[in-house]
């Protein structure tokens, strides 16, 4: 019996094969196919595709991200399906990443300091001998611990000459890494990297109006990408919406707010969600309530818009179909949702029936 299966996208008839086991994203990648995906467990939905013939199973993790309906128009979560036959497929491949090769190298921190209480920024240098990491502005890095665990985080600068990589790490209560970033981690210490990783970066390829949208440090990649543009001369008007439960949390409200003098066509909208951190003279200009509703009160009409989106999962879970049903189109919806990481996350979904629980901020 062949257990190699063949994957056939429709839209550019590439092809190809998935070994024994294999997702059809990890075979993707291995054969330089690149499709959209940002959390490879099987929950935040980026890597959802339509399957036009054949079949797959789910044995990892099940797709928690598919609804019913959307199981019932045959959608399929590419980072978790593995074919039981050959597939059709319709994908929307993100070809940009395409070339960028992934690979590990070892990284010196450089900086340390505090951006907010629970928020911790890191720059990385490449180690003595090591090549800089070629990257796009908005995608992610593992860091390899010790034990063979893995922890994304998204990058917050755009590619640079020397290198070097700003990370914005929250401290997860309970979190073993980020807890370790938070009390131990110093300058001088090394980490081990993965990447790039994600989809989630610039496209180029539209005149559109953009709304970008960040949810705590979901502020980093969405900065990446905003400095992108503007490092372009985009003309393109650019709404940046920011959220966080208290000001403090928007821990670069000034940068955001010296884009928003610089650039005629950027405005920034911080957004706080804790009514008692919106008083006084500093909470001038502040918007109160969820930052998705700010989105939806200031743009009802999102079907001409791309809308770039990241942060907690609970923000992603609320706006991705308030956003749809406001007529914004799902292929031009990029979005990383910062979920646990995959190892943490089939843990939590082995051990209970939902985990939105455990996901919330
Ligand atoms: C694409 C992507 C990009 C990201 N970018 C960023 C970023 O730029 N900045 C940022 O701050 N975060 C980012 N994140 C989130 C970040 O990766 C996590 O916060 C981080 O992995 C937490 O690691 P940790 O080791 O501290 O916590 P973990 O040890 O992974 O624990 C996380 C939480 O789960 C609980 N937990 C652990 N195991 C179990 C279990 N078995 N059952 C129940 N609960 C359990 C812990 O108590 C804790 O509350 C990103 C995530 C993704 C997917
Ligand atoms: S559900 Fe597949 S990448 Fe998140």
């Amino acid at each position: 019996m062949c257990l190699v299966h063949t994957v056939t996208l429709k839209s550019s008839g590439r092809r190809f094969s998935v070994a024994p086991g294999e997702t059809v994203l990890e075979a993707a990648q291995r054969a330089g196919v690149a499709l959209p995906y940002s959390c490879r467990a099987g929950v935040c939905g980026s890597c959802k595709a339509t399957l036009l013939q054949g079949a797959c199973e789910y044995p990892r993790n099940p797709p928690l991200a598919l609804s019913a309906s959307a199981l019932a128009q045959h959608a399929v979560l590419l980072c978790q399906a593995v074919p039981t036959s050959d597939l059709l497929l319709e994908a929307r491949e993100v070809t940009s990443v395409e070339d960028i090769a992934r690979r590990q190298l070892g990284m010196v921190v450089t900086e340390k300091w505090r951006l907010a209480t629970d928020v911790i920024g890191l720059r990385l240098l490449p180690a003595h001998g090591e090549r800089r990491l070629n990257r796009l502005p908005g995608q992610y890095l593992d860091v390899l611990l010790d034990d063979g665990k893995r922890r994304p985080f998204s990058v917050a600068n755009g590619p640079q000459a020397d290198g070097m990589i700003e990370l914005h790490v929250r401290h997860v209560a309970g979190g073993g890494f980020t807890s370790w970033v938070n009390d131990t981690l110093a300058i001088g210490d090394h980490l081990r990297i993965e990447g790039p990783l994600g989809t989630f970066v610039p496209r180029e390829d539209s005149e559109r109006p953009m709304i970008f949208m960040a949810g705590g440090t979901g502020f980093a990649p969405v900065k990446a990408i905003v400095e992108h543009f503007i490092a372009l001369g985009t003309r393109r008007p650019m709404e940046v919406y920011w959220g966080a439960r208290t000001m403090a949390n928007l821990y670069l409200r000034p940068l955001a707010e010296h884009w928003a003098r610089e650039l005629p066509n950027l405005r920034f909208h911080p957004v706080v969600s804790d009514p008692e951190h919106a008083v006084g003279e500093q909470a001038t200009g502040l918007r109160m309530g969820l930052v998705h509703e700010a989105v939806l009160a200031d743009c009802p009409d999102l079907s001409g818009h791309d809308l770039y989106m990241s942060g907690p999962p609970a923000m992603v879970d609320a706006a991705h179909p308030l956003f749809l049903a406001a007529g914004l189109p799902e292929e031009r919806l990029y979005y990383d949702s910062f979920e646990y990481a995959p190892d943490v996350l089939a843990q939590i979904i082995a051990g209970r029936a939902g985990i939105h629980d455990a996901r919330s901020e």
